[in-house]
C-alpha cells in the first residue's frame, strides 16, 4: 500500500495522507460517544478504541489509521497513577522528584490496560481496509509528565532534574525505554503496521542536551522495532532534525515552523507534515492555497506523507477537512 511504501522511501505525485489526532473532539460521532465514556474508559475498552479508531476512516477515507489511544497508557504498566483532565492533559497523582520515587515505579508489565491495547489493534487488523499505525510516547516526553506532574510549557522541572541529577535521569530514562519497548512490543505483535514515536516535548533541549540526556535512548528503541517502518516525530525540533534522523527511524515528522524544503535538506530522507493545523481554521481558499503550497515543496524533495504539523484542533470544521483531502488528492 501507498502509506508502507512511502514509509520505506518511494516517492508518489499524490501522497497518503493522515492528521495526527484524526479521531478526537472535532468529530460530532466522537463528541456524542464522549458523552457516555470516559477518555480512558475508551483507550482500555477494545471494542470502544476500535470503533474511534474507525470513525476517521468511514468518514474521510484517510489512507492510514492511527490506533485510537494515549501516550499515557504504558503508565499503567508501570503502577503510575494519573488521569487525563478535561482540557488540561495527563495529570500524575504523585510527580515523581528523585531517585527513590523512580525505584518505586514497578517494573513495566502487561497489567489489564495494556492487554486491551493489543486486543483492540487485533481487532483493528479484521476490519480495517488500510494500515494501521501503532504509537508510543517517547521516554523524554513521558519523563515530563512524570516530573512535572501535568502539561507545561518550559519544562522548568524536567530540565532541572535531568541537569541536576544525572543518576536519577539515566535510571528513569532506562526504566520508560524498557517500557516503550515492551508496549511497542504489544502493538507490533498484535499486527501494528508502522510505528509512531510521539516526542512532542524535546524542542524544548539543545543539540547537546539531546545528544546527551535523550539521543542514545531513542536509538535503542528505533534498534529494537526494526520489524516494522517507524515515524518519529516532535514539535519545535527544527534545530534537531538531523539528530533526530541519526537516532535510526524511517520517517521523520515535523511541525508547520520549518518548511517542507529545508527539513529535507536536514534529514535528507521521507518527511511527514506539516500543515499548520490553525489553517484549517481559514477560508477554503487559503486551505487550498496553503496545501497546494505544501504540494510544490514536496514535489522537489524525496518521499512525503502529508500530514499537519501537530495534532488537529478540536474546533476545526468538519468541512475543512473535506476541503484539505480534496485539495491534497487533486
Ligand atoms: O491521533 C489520533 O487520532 C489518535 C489518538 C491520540 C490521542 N492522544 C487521543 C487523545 C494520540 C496519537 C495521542 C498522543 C498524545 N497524547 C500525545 C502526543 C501527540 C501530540 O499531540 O503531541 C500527547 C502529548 C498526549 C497527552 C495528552 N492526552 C494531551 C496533551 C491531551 C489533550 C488534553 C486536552 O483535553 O486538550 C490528551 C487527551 C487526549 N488524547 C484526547 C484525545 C482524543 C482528548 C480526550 C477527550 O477529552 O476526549
Amino acid at each position: 500500500m501507498k502509506f508502507l511504501e512511502v514509509c520505506k522511501g518511494k516517492k508518489f505525485d499524490v501522497p497518503p495522507v493522515w492528521l495526527m489526532r484524526q479521531a478526537g473532539r472535532y468529530m460530532p460521532e466522537y463528541r456524542e460517544l464522549r458523552k457516555k465514556h470516559g477518555m480512558l474508559e475508551l483507550c482500555t475498552t477494545p471494542e470502544l478504541a476500535k470503533e474511534v479508531t474507525l470513525m476517521p476512516i468511514r468518514r474521510f477515507g484517510f489512507d492510514a489509521a492511527i490506533l485510537f489511544s494515549d501516550i499515557t497508557i504504558p503508565y499503567y504498566g508501570l503502577g503510575v497513577k494519573f488521569e487525563i483532565k478535561e482540557g488540561v492533559g495527563p495529570v500524575v497523582e504523585d510527580p515523581i522528584r528523585d531517585l527513590e520515587d523512580i525505584k518505586k515505579m514497578d517494573d513495566f508489565s502487561v497489567v489489564r490496560e495494556i492487554e486491551s491495547v493489543a486486543e483492540a489493534v487485533k481487532l483493528l487488523k479484521k476490519e480495517l481496509p488500510v494500515p494501521l499505525i501503532g504509537f508510543v510516547g517517547a521516554p523524554f516526553t513521558l519523563a515530563a509528565y512524570l516530573i512535572e506532574g501535568k502539561p507545561s510549557r518550559d519544562f522548568k522541572k524536567t530540565k532541572a532534574f535531568m541537569f541536576k541529577n544525572p543518576e536519577a535521569w539515566n535510571a528513569l530514562m532506562d526504566k520508560l525505554t524498557d517500557a516503550t519497548i515492551k508496549y511497542a512490543k504489544e502493538q507490533i505483535d498484535s499486527g501494528a503496521d508502522v510505528m509512531q514515536v510521539f516526542d512532542s516535548w524535546v524542542g524544548g533541549l539543545n543539540e547537546r542536551s539531546y545528544k546527551e540526556y535523550v539521543a542514545p535512548w531513542m536509538k535503542r528503541i528505533f534498534s529494537s522495532i526494526k520489524e516494522l517502518p517507524s515515524i518519529h516525530f516532535g514539535t519545535n525540533t527544527s534545530h534537531l532534525l538531523h539528530l533526530m534522523k541519526d537516532v535510526g527511524a524511517d520517517v521523520t515528522g515535523v511541525d508547520w515552523r520549518i518548511s517542507l524544503r529545508e527539513a529535507y535538506h536536514r534529514v535528507k530522507s521521507p518527511i511527514q507534515g506539516n500543515l499548520d493545523p490553525a489553517i484549517l481554521f481559514g477560508t477554503k481558499e487559503v486551505i487550498e492555497r496553503e496545501v497546494q503550497a505544501i504540494k510544490e515543496e514536496a514535489s522537489e524533495i524525496g518521499a512525503h506523507i502529508f500530514n499537519l504539523g501537530h495534532g488537529i484542533l478540536p474546533e476545526t470544521p468538519i468541512e475543512s477537512v473535506e476541503i484539505l483531502l480534496r485539495a491534497v488528492r487533486s
